[in-house]
């Protein structure tokens, strides 16, 4: 499966995310012969920050050689930094572009896809699509959109209703890059190419589910961007959402695009819409000392949070979500929990006064990833004693990793090939900042957390009868 030949644009080619993943992304999709036959890469910026093409090939040779996986030499580093141009733009004066992009079609000749990797910040979003749009560059285009996708359901109809002005949804696609992790995907194999898991996946056989993104990393100096944002609407709305979207999902008809992205939709309806009582917000300890902060700064670095699904699957079966800089771990974990069996023939506490714990499916994503099934099983000895049991899958243990795409790789290929099936919809994306309306109106206070935690005391009360899993299970 190769994409058709392309014109690729990075807008903002001179910003971090180029660097960071852009273009060490597309060296790599080459290496591994997945860009298409006939391809060219052009950059743009505002005239301000504008490079000449070898400047830009520079750039980028210092992008790859920082954060790519392969060293920026050899054949095919040579071919592919021959296919990189540079073209500036501003609102007034997109001539620049408009002179890069009809001669990378040139050399690419016969037809071509062009595909805008919008890469700039929200400020500019709208201007560069107008531009795009007033200059026919996006005439039969596809766009790649980034998040933050708004700040709160009027300003996320906003930016869709700009970018429908010039875009279709169906040339759309918004990345989040969480569902480009393999492990995301392999939810999908693990729920629906098995008949083991799928019977059990629901109200009658699961008591909770926990989504848990602790980052052990702090804000990293990016203060300008997060007091602004704040963890709820960087990862909760975002990231976990979509998570419980693929957890919570009914089977689709069909693995195709439109069917994932309904079944997804449903979910986010049947979403409650959130009441702050059942959201913990926190703030890591010495955060409001950090460079760029304010003094008195009430920004949560900490979002836990208890939301229900009101459909016939999940009625009555919390999923708690918590995400966070400065945890005790860096993670990713979905962990469900089975309930008890209807009958108790065991004792219910183990000789060593612990009580045994439920059994659980925990999905660890980080990447590669791995599935570990806790259950009881029986100690060996004279006594029916029970303790507990772990069968694991170790994605690194189990497959070759040669293949193994970071997400970003994966989601521009996919946006190449035009598959949206892992891209998010302005409809999806509508529902979640709708269900937000209540907490991003009236949030709680933040609570002080120590770094190094996991969180504030009270995250424990959001979640009785059940409690918090460290990503170890306990
Ligand atoms: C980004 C957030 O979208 O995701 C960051 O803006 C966060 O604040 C990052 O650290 C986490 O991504 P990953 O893939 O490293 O877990």
């Amino acid at each position: 499966r190769l994409p058709d030949d392309h014109v690729i644009v990075i807008c903002g080619a001179t910003g971090d995310l180029a660097r960071r993943k852009l273009l060490p992304g597309l060296f790599h999709l080459a290496n591994a012969g997945l860009l298409p036959t006939r391809y060219r890469i052009v950059g743009t910026a505002p005239a301000a920050d504008a490079l000449g093409d070898e400047e830009f090939r520079e750039h980028a040779r210092q992008a790859v050689a920082e954060f790519g996986r392969a060293a920026p030499e050899g054949p095919s580093w040579r071919s592919f930094v021959e296919t990189l141009s540079f073209g500036a733009a501003d609102p007034g004066d997109p001539a620049p572009l408009l002179a890069a992009v009809q001669e990378a079609e040139r050399a690419v000749g016969g037809s071509t896809r062009r595909l805008f990797h919008l890469a700039v910040p929200p400020v500019a979003f709208g201007s560069v699509v107008t531009m795009l749009g007033a200059t026919g560059l996006s005439d039969g285009a596809r766009v790649i959109v980034e998040k933050p996708f708004g700040t709160d359901l009027a300003s996320a109809r906003a930016l869709n209703d700009t970018l429908h002005a010039v875009f279709d949804e169906s040339r759309v696609f918004r990345i989040d890059h969480f569902l480009g992790k393999e492990s995301v995907d392999n939810i999908l194999a693990l729920r629906f190419a098995n008949g083991l898991f799928e019977p059990v996946w629901n109200r009658d056989h699961i008591s909770h589910v926990q989504i848990d993104v602790p980052e052990s990393i702090d804000i990293q100096g990016r203060a300008r961007f997060f007091e602004g944002t704040g963890t709820f609407r960087d990862m909760i709305v975002t990231h976990l959402f979509q998570l419980l979207g693929f957890v919570a999902m009914e089977p689709p008809p069909r693995l195709d695009a439109r069917s994932l992205r309904e079944e997804k939709t449903k979910v986010f309806r049947s979403l409650r819409t959130l009441d702050p009582a059942n959201v913990v917000r926190g703030q890591y300890e010495g955060y409001r000392d950090e460079p760029g902060v304010a003094p008195g700064s009430d920004t949560e670095t900490f979002a836990a949070l208890r939301v229900e699904i009101d459909n016939w699957r999940w009625a009555g079966v919390p999923f708690h979500l918590r995400s966070g800089k400065a945890l005790a771990e860096g993670r990713h974990m979905v962990t469900l929990t089975f309930r008890q069996p209807p009958l108790r023939m065991f004792p219910a506490t183990a000789p060593d006064g612990t009580t045994p714990r439920p059994g659980t499916l925990a999905i660890d994503f980080d990447d590669p990833g791995r599935i570990t099934v806790r259950f009881l099983a029986k100690e060996p000895g004279p006594d029916m004693r029970l303790g507990r049991a772990e069968m694991v899958f170790d994605y690194a243990g189990s497959f070759a990793q040669e293949h193994t795409l970071e997400a970003y790789e994966h989601l521009i290929l996919e946006a190449m090939l035009g598959d949206q099936s892992l891209f998010t919809s302005a409809e999806g994306i509508d529902r979640l900042w709708e269900v937000s309306e209540p907490l991003l109106k009236d949030p709680p206070p933040v609570e002080p957390y120590p770094k190094g935690s996991w969180g504030p005391d009270s995250i424990h009360r959001l979640v009785r009868p059940h409690h918090w899993y460290l990503p170890d299970g306990r």
